[in-house]
């Protein structure tokens, strides 16, 4: 059976790897929408590849641009956020690979469950912002919400079968990013520097994160959201190889750990064809040559910003929310080099303090709850500049 998709962040690191997938396999899917913010001669490349029905670029004269570029060929083109969350709010796709880097993406995503479209989530930062709104959505409209994160992408596949009451934790691995032994001035870390991930090749605002080892953090929140689990049973342990994507303690004390090559492709295949699993062309991971597996706890007073998302867990009300605007604006400023490396977590903590007592039920609520966050941590950037 041909599966519909539609690709939010086509141009995107996933985005990409997504498109790799799908030229794979061109009996299987089909693409609907591409969408893109910025690049748009790799959206009209893509469009001229894949021939979708719709495509998607914020602005309007890129718009213009892309419309004159696509010709005579029947591809419709859309601007303009409003209008991509009403396109996407009535097509009939299968699966939307939600791949819109930031709290940008949690409006389109979530049009397209209102669409009654499973996700192939790769958009962390939505579920931090709204998970139960999002799983809430999900049970309404009957739609899986299948983690391409390849740390939960590997937690998915552990617990296949399993029951709740079985498990006694989720273990997160991060490779510990480019910092994990550094022992120099953290303030003086350059972004070329931070950019440089030593296993992931990834977007820059996630390397960021990965740098900061924030990204561990949001997907410890991600983690509860998706999998129902406390926050006291979800840990992270450092795991430089990144071979081991992520594992399962249960309750007799068995780990179940998923491993696979450091390829998105991989993950991203399991969103699209679950339940089902099939053969691919992709490069497979050789056990034999030198699997060599280290585990190490984290050092939290070296790289605080993966407790704040703990903190944020346990705070009442739309911590995590908060958390993530003030990420937003101060990995935008470091990568602009407003701020120094160190200030991304003062940023963070000195937001999650002064913000997340803010109560947010709805959708609106909550994205005025990111905005203030990102005014309030505007302004500090502002001071620390
Ligand atoms: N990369 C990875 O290996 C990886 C792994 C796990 C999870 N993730 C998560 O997946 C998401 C995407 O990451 P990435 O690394 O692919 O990021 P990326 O390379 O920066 O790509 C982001 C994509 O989102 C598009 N975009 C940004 N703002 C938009 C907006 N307002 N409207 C429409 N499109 C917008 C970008 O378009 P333009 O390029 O045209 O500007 C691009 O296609 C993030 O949430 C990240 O945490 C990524």
């Amino acid at each position: 059976m041909v599966k519909v998709i539609s690709i939010l962040g086509s141009t995107g690191s996933i985005g990409q790897s997504t498109l790799k997938v799908v030229r794979a396999f061109p009996d299987r899917f089909k693409v609907k929408l591409l969408a893109a913010n910025r690049q748009r001669e790799k959206l009209l490349q893509q469009a001229m590849e894949f021939e979708p029905d719709w495509v998607y670029i914020t602005r309007d004269f890129d718009a213009i641009w892309l419309k004159n570029q696509i010709g005579s060929k029947k591809i419709r083109v859309i601007q303009g956020p409003d209008q991509l969350d009403r396109v996407v709010r009535r097509l009939r796709v299968d699966v939307t690979v939600a791949a819109i880097v930031g709290a940008a993406g949690l409006r389109p995503a979530m049009a397209a469950m209102e669409a009654g479209s499973n996700l192939a989530l790769a958009n962390k930062e939505a579920m931090v912002v709204a998970g139960r709104l999002m799983n809430q959505l999900a049970q309404e409209k009957d739609v899986a919400i299948i983690p391409v994160d390849s740390e939960h992408n590997a937690i998915h596949q552990c617990l296949r079968g399993a029951d709740h009451h079985e498990v006694k934790r989720l273990i997160l691995t991060a490779s510990g990013g480019p910092f994990r032994e550094f022992e120099g001035d953290f303030s003086a870390i350059t972004p070329q520097q931070a950019l440089k991930h030593p296993t992931w090749d990834m977007g820059r605002k996630i390397s960021i994160d990965s740098a900061t080892l924030m990204n561990k953090g949001l997907e410890v929140i991600e983690a509860h959201y998706l999998f129902g689990f406390s926050p006291n049973q979800i840990d992270i342990v450092i795991h430089p190889q990144s071979i081991v994507h992520s594992m399962v303690e249960y309750i007799d004390n068995s780990y179940i750990c998923q491993l696979g090559a450091t390829d998105m492709v991989h993950p991203i295949q399991y969103a699209l064809t679950y339940p089902e699993r099939t053969r691919n062309p992709f490069p497979s991971f050789d056990i034999t040559k030198g699997a060599h597996l280290d585990f190490y706890k984290v050092d939290r007073s070296k790289f605080p910003c993966s407790q704040l998302a703990y903190d944020a867990l346990l705070m009442a009300g739309n911590a995590p929310a908060v958390l993530n605007a003030a990420n937003e604006i101060a990995v935008e400023a470091f990568l602009e080099e407003r701020i120094k490396f160190t200030d991304i977590h003062r940023v963070n903590a000195a937001s999650l303090e002064k913000m997340a007592h803010r109560k947010a039920q709805t959708l609106d609520e909550l994205i005025a709850l990111d905005e203030a966050s990102r005014r309030y941590a505007s302004n500090m950037v502002q001071k620390l500049g």
